[in-house]
């Protein structure tokens, strides 16, 4: 009672600040209260309800890269794992890469654009550097109530998207919330760098956030980032410490660069030690672990991390030989694939772990 007294207050004193005439709220149900925005007394659980993905139809195989750079399918394979990835045709943009994955994500949902309270889509290769691509998303979805805005948290935006998202809706800031991970690499990539250009593809995979229940809901994240190691993974020219001008562009500042074997051993421990860290928070194991999704970027460092983690191979999701690198579209590609192959069932624990630039990492424990 005290709680839905409170949540009025603070509708009231809202208004008030916002110069508006207070209303008074004549519900006293708190559901109702939740989804005007209030916040919730007490955290409620929050689930996926929903997810979608799309990658884009060309396909570069390595084969193709052996023509555009001195490589060979042999190493590609052999170093990464990745035979294939896809790339986004020249008009299209991580805007259109995220409706398309966020259509099937509210269909799959049974959500309509309508319902959506906010948009967050996580992205280090937005349209363009504002407005939001998630404003762009939420215009061309026309979900007319909803928020928007975007995150950038390297490969690992996804991630934080969900912490966010599902923080959202646990509080009853929202009811319902699109998280996209999007990322259009490809046009961010020097393709006469042969260190950098066979590991990225571009994708998009959304999910659609909802109060969830005892048995399919998040039970915790780990959430993290080492900015002494910002230099390890960057695109130097571009933003305000060095804007873009043609000494900058001749000298190719305006791509990814990146220090491959120290982002990997970085990688290798960090997956490990998020993984144990999440499921120390609900006290579970890892043997309790039903699928495991960690970013694919490259199937050594998965390899190494699940054998460090004592991981049997059939509860890891592996879809890097196809797609590449598709930075924060990587895990939520994965994660709607092996739902659809069956690997994900509902009630499932289901952990997934993401790294990248900052360096930052993230996981995520669920019930499915
Ligand atoms: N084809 C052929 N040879 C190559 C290629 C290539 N495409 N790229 C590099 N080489 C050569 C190098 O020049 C080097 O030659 P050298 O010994 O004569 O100098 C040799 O191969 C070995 O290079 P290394 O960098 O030591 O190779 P390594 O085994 O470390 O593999 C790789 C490189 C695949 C980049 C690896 O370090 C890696 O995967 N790192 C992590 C990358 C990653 O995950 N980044 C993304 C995280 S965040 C995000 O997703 C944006």
């Amino acid at each position: 009672m005290r709680g839905k007294q409170a949540n009025k207050q603070a509708m009231k004193q809202g208004s008030e600040l916002a110069g508006l005439e207070s209303q008074p709220i004549e519900t006293s149900d708190e559901a109702s209260l939740v989804s005007k925005g209030c916040f919730s007394t007490s955290v409620r659980p929050v689930r996926v309800a929903g997810l979608g993905a799309y990658v884009p139809e060309k396909v570069l195989t390595n084969a193709d890269l052996e023509q555009m750079v001195d490589t060979t399918d042999e190493w590609i394979v052999t170093r990464t794992g990745i035979r294939e990835r896809r790339i986004a045709a020249e008009n299209e943009a991580a805007s259109d890469l995220s409706l398309a994955a966020a259509r099937r994500a509210l269909e799959k949902a049974g959500v309509s654009p309508s319902s959506l309270d906010m948009i967050i889509v996580a992205t280090v290769t937005g349209d363009m550097p504002f407005p939001a691509t998630a404003s762009i998303v939420q215009h061309a979805l026309g979900a007319e109530r909803a928020g928007a805005f975007d995150l950038s948290a390297g490969c690992t935006g996804f991630i934080y998207a969900l912490a966010v998202g599902s923080s959202m809706v646990g509080v009853g800031v929202c009811d319902t919330v699109l998280v996209v991970g999007v990322d259009v690499l490809s046009k961010i990539t020097n393709w006469k760098d042969r260190s950098t250009c066979v590991l990225f593809g571009d994708g998009a995979g959304a999910a659609v956030l909802k109060p969830g229940g005892e048995h399919s809901r998040f039970l915790a994240f780990d959430l993290g980032s080492d900015g002494g190691g910002a230099d390890l993974l960057k695109i130097p020219a571009g933003g305000s410490r060095k804007p873009i001008t043609v000494e900058a562009v001749q000298a190719g500042e305006q791509y990814i660069q990146m220090c491959g074997s120290e982002v990997f051993k970085f990688a290798v421990r960090i997956i490990v030690q998020a993984t144990q860290s999440v499921l120390a928070k609900c006290g579970l194991k890892t043997t309790d672990i039903d699928a495991f999704v960690a970013h694919q970027a490259n199937i050594r460092i998965i390899e190494s991390a699940v054998a460090r983690l004592g991981l049997p191979p059939e509860k890891v999701v592996v879809n890097v030989d196809r797609y590449g690198n598709t930075s924060s579209a990587s895990i939520p590609i994965a994660l709607e694939e092996a739902e659809r192959e069956g690997k994900i069932r509902p009630g499932d624990l289901v952990v997934v772990v993401g790294f990248g630039a900052g360096l930052s990492w993230g996981a995520a424990a669920l019930y499915w």
